[in-house]
């Protein structure tokens, strides 16, 4: 009997207790007015990625709930696709209002302080913030994107926070999930749908030339020019074609020659959004990329090859670490991978590079060695003919001179001679040339990296006409 009474006393309490705990967070819900993290507005320009939309609405329309990722490169429209998708009709049907929008830039907050905050709910006290995202988000089908996530996954010291909150709207069964972020690689936390997307390709050329035009009216034929250095990447396109708006193709053009990417902004140009240097800058100094400095090395020799490079010769550049060097920088989709097995870096990313963190002499010298090595290896089993059209996206160097004397070094007689030695000799060619013009500081220049190539190759004569060279154009 005596039991019994303790029972139900005890049992009473306890309900109190719930009871108590359930009145506290209902009020603190009522403090909180609807959740902030709405859908952005729909579109209103959205060109080409039929097939990427396509993919992600029928992930997350199906049955059950969808958990899909879309990876990329700086400024190649994760973020657009991810607020098309949204606005499709068939997510529209199944979510309705239930659609949100959570944009992870803080720099300050980890990520579920993020989140909770974007839905106004404070994360001091985790349980409770958890609790309450569950309420909100947990009874009815309801879709969150996590845009922009790698801002609070990329850094090791935040990543677990990150992957931690990922798991726990993965344990929500009526939560699908659309996370954009910058790279190949998809955190952990949840169990991702397949197929898995790959990572976002720039814009083929049609949606290209309608992204532009939809902004600025440039004539067809001038267009071509001015898209041809933006790659398709989207960022690019649309700040050119603001640009456009109020300056001639002709001055535009003019402009990047000598400016590039750093001509590519809109406003006062302080974001990603509103400058390409600025929004490719962030890729290359991304927490996983500054954690491997031969990343960046590999990168700025990359950037000098406008076919890129197949990805088995990569060994023979002799760039240290260079297997690893380019799996970060896969991961940070900073090259990309063509069907032929060609390694690239996107055209405004290349120019990018190219002038703000350009290869020293030391790393470029085996790559040097190694262009050079084609014509004479080509040479000796095809003849000269047949072995341009092979080595030909070899010889399309940006290095203007390097490229010049490459093709020099491919007329050149080959029998027995060195790497180093066709490369000294087309450098002693140019400072003759150089000489004979007039244009000393040039020919003294040459000649001396005439000699330093000539080394310990014994080629008396020539290595005499370098020294003369170097003494008539010292004198002046
Ligand atoms: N398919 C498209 N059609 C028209 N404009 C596009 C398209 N995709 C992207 N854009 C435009 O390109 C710019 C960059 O797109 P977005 O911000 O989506 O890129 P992102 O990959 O999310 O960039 P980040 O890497 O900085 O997160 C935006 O101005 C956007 O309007
Ligand atoms: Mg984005």
């Amino acid at each position: 009997m005596e039991a019994n009474n303790l029972a139900t006393s005890f049992s009473a309490e306890i309900e109190g207790l719930i009871a108590k705990h359930v009145a506290h967070a209902q009020s603190l819900l009522d403090t909180v007015a609807d959740p902030v993290a709405r859908c952005p507005p729909a579109l209103r320009q959205f060109f080409g990625r039929t097939q990427e939309t396509d993919a992600i609405v029928s992930a997350l329309s199906g049955e059950g709930s969808g958990r899909i990722t879309v990876l990329g490169g700086p400024g190649v429209g994760k973020t657009t696709l991810a607020v098309a998708a949204l606005h499709d009709p068939r997510v529209v049907e199944k979510f309705g209002s239930r659609r949100f929008f959570v944009s992870c830039d803080s720099e300050e907050l980890g990520c579920f302080a993020t989140t909770a905050m974007a839905f106004g709910i404070a994360a001091a006290d985790p349980k409770l913030a958890q609790f309450r995202l569950r309420d909100l988000l947990g009874r009815q089908p309801s879709l969150v994107v996590l845009d922009n996530f790698e801002a609070v996954w990329e850094a090791a010291d935040r990543r677990p926070d990150a992957e931690d909150t990922l798991r726990f709207f993965g344990s929500m069964e009526n939560l699908s999930l659309l996370v954009t972020l910058r790279g190949a690689e998809r955190p952990n936390g949840v169990s991702w749908s397949r197929p898995f997307p790959p990572p976002l390709a720039p814009l083929n050329d049609a949606a290209a030339r309608q992204t532009f035009l939809s902004i600025a009216d440039v004539e067809d034929n001038v267009l071509g020019q001015l898209l041809k250095p933006l790659d398709g990447v989207p960022l690019a396109i649309v700040l050119m074609a603001s640009l456009a708006q109020y300056e001639s193709p002709q001055t535009l053009l003019t402009r990047w020659s000598y400016l590039q990417t750093s001509m590519l902004v809109r406003g006062l140009g302080s974001s990603r959004q509103t400058s390409l240097d600025i929004s490719i800058q962030l890729s290359i100094q991304s927490p996983r990329m500054v954690a491997f400095p031969a990343a960046q090395t590999l990168l700025s020799v990359l950037a000098l090859l406008p076919f890129g490079i197949v990805d088995t010769d990569l060994r023979l550049l002799e760039l240290n670490q260079s297997a690893r060097a380019l799996s970060v920088l896969s991961q940070n989709s900073l090259v990309t991978y063509r069907s032929s097995g060609r390694i690239r870096v996107l055209a405004p990313i290349q120019a990018f590079v190219t002038v703000h963190y350009p290869p020293d002499e030391d790393t470029m010298l085996p790559v040097y060695n190694h262009y050079f090595s084609l014509p004479a290896l080509t040479h000796s089993s095809m003849g000269f003919v047949k072995m341009i059209p092979l080595v030909a996206p070899e010889l399309e160097v940006v290095d203007d001179e390097f490229s010049e004397l490459l093709i020099d070094a491919v007329r050149l007689p080959l029998q027995g001679w060195n790497m180093n030695s066709m490369l000294a000799i087309a450098h002693l060619r140019r400072a003759a040339t150089a000489q004979r013009r007039g244009q000393r500081d040039l020919a003294l220049h040459r000649a001396q990296n005439a000699l330093r190539y000539f080394g310990d190759y014994r080629e008396p004569v020539r290595i005499r006409r370098a020294k003369k060279i170097i003494e008539e154009c010292s004198d002046m």
